[in-house]
């Protein structure tokens, strides 16, 4: 493992590592006080956040480790025209990681081409969110002691939800995963995860009614309706709002049903849901600090590597409004199968 782009650069055992990791960071903390002292990490967050921003900044402050950013970038020189490849080869000379969230696809993948040190994606647009995956896996490792043989409903906006995209993505690893797919027939998830899911051979249906669903699963994670993602505000205001769970709707959940959200949820969530003991969304948000610790504990301390750089630049581009590639033009053109390996969608 060096970057971590999409949760498939963690092997299984490398990610049964990181949760034994976590495991001791929670019951020994301690131990682990100065773990990180003389490194730094760079956090880039191009979008707003809180949990994934603060949870990665508290998880390096408490290994004794510094913390270098920004979470708005109309304060760097990315506001004067900088590129993201400027900006990615200067910082990786300051620091030991770097944590970016970026509006766009694939830019992540972008900055591990440039860096020197080890890039963690903390969410590419609406495609990719790996360390929100590693939060949601070790939150089932932890509550119900483990992710084989789960049935995994997976509700709201699934065509621009990136947490969804990562968590379908890794559970693939797991053995007899179930899957029920609840969104608009607007919101299904896109072609690259059906790809994946035939390719992994994962049950799935999808299905547009959240009650429909509910009673058989063993997981229901909620997500929220994608607003900022949205090309037409119009088609926002036509779906918002289409799913709210409420302590009526979860009389026909099973009692050991578990409740989760990346968050920050909207109205999908009725607040009196909060106190049902089947809601998990704020512990797993705990949850997210000591995996993110073992996580930097794991990546800060690599040797630094200098990388090529210098890429050919011929082939097709992708036209696909928010790729990375389609902005920053000096980007490698990337194909895998006439899919852009930045966004995924398919090439036109
Ligand atoms: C998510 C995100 O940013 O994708 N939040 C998070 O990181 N916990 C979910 C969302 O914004 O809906």
């Amino acid at each position: 493992m060096r970057h971590v782009i999409d949760f498939g650069d963690i092997t299984p055992a490398e990610w049964r590592e990181l949760y034994a990791l976590a495991e001791n960071l929670w019951e020994r903390p301690r131990d682990f006080r100065d773990a990180l002292s003389g490194h730094v990490m760079a956090s880039l967050f191009y979008e707003p956040s809180t949990r994934t921003c603060f949870s990665f900044q508290s998880a390096m402050q408490r290994l004794g480790g510094g913390v270098i950013g920004f979470s708005d970038p109309g304060v760097t020189s990315a506001a004067k025209g900088e590129t993201l490849k400027d900006t990615i080869i200067m910082v990786s000379g300051y620091a030991d990681v770097i944590v970016i969230r970026h509006p766009r696809e694939g830019a992540a993948l972008a900055s591990s081409l440039y860096s020197a040190c080890p890039v963690v994606n903390a969410g590419d647009g609406g495609h990719l969110h790996p360390t929100q995956t590693l939060t949601d896996l070790a939150t089932l490792t932890r509550l119900r002691g483990g992710v084989d043989g789960l049935h995994i409903g997976l509700c709201g906006d699934l065509r621009h939800g990136r947490t969804a995209h990562s968590l379908i993505r890794a559970l693939g690893a797991f053995k007899n995963i179930q899957l029920s797919l609840i969104s608009p027939r607007a919101l299904g998830v896109p072609p690259y995860l059906h790809r994946y899911m035939e390719q992994n051979k994962i049950r799935f249906i999808e299905a547009t009614r959240m009650e429909a669903a509910l009673g058989q699963l063993d997981v229901l994670y909620m997500t929220r309706i994608q607003r900022e993602r949205f090309v037409n505000p119009r088609e926002y205001e036509r779906l918002k709002g289409v799913y709210v769970l409420t302590p009526q709707k979860l009389r026909g959940a099973r009692p050991d049903l578990l409740i989760m959200h990346p968050l920050p949820r909207v109205d999908e969530i009725h607040p009196d849901v909060d106190s049902d003991p089947r809601s998990a969304y704020f512990r797993q948000a705990e949850i997210g600090m000591p995996i993110r610790m073992a996580l930097l504990l794991t990546l800060a301390r690599l040797p630094k590597e200098e990388p090529p750089r210098n890429y050919p630049g011929d082939g097709a581009r992708c036209s696909y409004g928010s790729c990375i590639s389609s902005r920053e033009t000096y980007l490698p053109p990337l194909a895998d199968d006439g899919y852009c390996r930045y966004c995924e969608n398919r090439f036109p």
